[in-house]
């Protein structure tokens, strides 16, 4: 399979994941990398330069193949460190980066004199333009189905898609909502070059979500997440637990951002992954998880989504 993606970041096949904060570490972006695709490291979660540095090269163990390096400009992220973690992007000589969050613009410039590429992260195609007019090599856009951040202005990727492919010249990747070789094959019919998913891939064999956190996704539909923070313009997509109905209900009741931002940033978010109540943490996780129905492998996951792009190609496609 070849598109402008592929090409750009020389890959077999246009999948990609996201950066998973907390999720997407060396194990899980090797993975997605040898069956074919390519991972974003977290580097949000680990607030420190080194521990960067330590990622990238046991990744590098791990793969020979392309990876990337996420960078969250959200403004609760720790800005300072951004210039710091991409010091060590352009030490280890990584090809990607994955901007979300915020307006890329200051740090396009440092990467693109490096000759890395950057994909940034957007809800809506006014923001794709921007991230294009600094320079940017390609856009993910999110539609409103994703895990995560999936932006305040709630529109559907199918809408939002062809808008960001109509607005922009540079490559448009699709994420928000899918899993199968179906939503691969729409997405490129519609003019993207590639298809990038954060939920399928937290919800692998490779993930180090507890089993408990797995046998929940697999036991939920669609209408199994919630977004929490819209009052505080941070809307944030996750799975509905005990946690998430405390959080509408404060932000009911008008709760300061304050209050409210406590719960996001949680200290030890990895470690409440492996070994929290998966009643009482907050899990990013899209609409996606309803169409999960097994834990498999990464390798697997790409696999099928081949085998079904194929098969649709072949028997929908006139
Ligand atoms: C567990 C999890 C953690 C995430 N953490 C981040 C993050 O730290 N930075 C980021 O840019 N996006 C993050 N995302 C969003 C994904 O990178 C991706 O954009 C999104 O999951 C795509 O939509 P999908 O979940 O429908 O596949 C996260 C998503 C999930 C499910």
């Amino acid at each position: 399979m070849k598109t402008k993606i592929t090409e750009m970041l020389n890959i077999k096949y246009p999948i990609l994941c996201g950066g998973l904060y907390g999720v997407s570490e060396s194990n899980l972006v090797s993975s997605v990398c040898n069956a074919g695709g390519l991972a974003f490291l977290s580097s949000n979660h680990l607030g420190n330069k080194e521990l960067l540095r330590q990622q990238i090269l046991q990744t590098k163990k791990l793969t020979d193949k392309p990876f990337g390096v996420n960078l969250s400009l959200l403004s609760e992220s720790k800005s300072n460190l951004t210039n710091e973690y991409i010091d060590v992007i352009i030490e280890e000589k990584i090809p990607v980066v994955e901007t979300a969050g915020n307006n890329p613009t200051e740090y396009i410039k440092k990467l693109k004199n490096e000759n890395i590429k950057v994909l940034h992260k957007a809800v809506i195609a006014k923001h794709a333009k921007k991230a294009e007019e600094a320079g940017a090599d390609g856009i993910i856009l999110i539609g409103y189905s994703a895990g995560g951040h999936p932006g305040m202005e709630e529109v559907g990727l199918f809408v939002n898609l062809t808008e960001t492919i109509r607005a922009v010249k540079i490559p448009v990747v699709a994420a928000g909502g899918i899993y199968t070789g179906e939503g691969l094959a729409s997405a490129l019919l519609m003019g993207a070059e590639g298809i990038l998913m954060g939920t399928a891939f937290a919800a692998t064999e490779e993930s180090i979500f507890s089993i408990k956190i797995k046998n929940k996704i697999l036991n939920s539909s669609s209408s199994d997440t919630t977004v929490v923070f819209k009052s505080v313009k941070n809307a944030f997509r996750c799975l509905k637990n005990n946690l998430t109905l405390k959080i509408l209900e404060l932000e009911k009741n008008n709760a300061s951002a304050q209050e409210l931002f406590k719960y996001l940033s949680m200290s030890d978010i990895k470690n409440s992954y492996i070994n929290g109540d998966e009643e009482n943490i907050l899990i990013p996780i899209g609409q996606s998880i309803g169409l999960i129905d097994e834990i498999i492998t990464c390798q697997e996951l790409i696999n099928n989504i081949i085998k079904q792009y194929e098969f649709c190609i072949k028997n929908y496609v006139l």
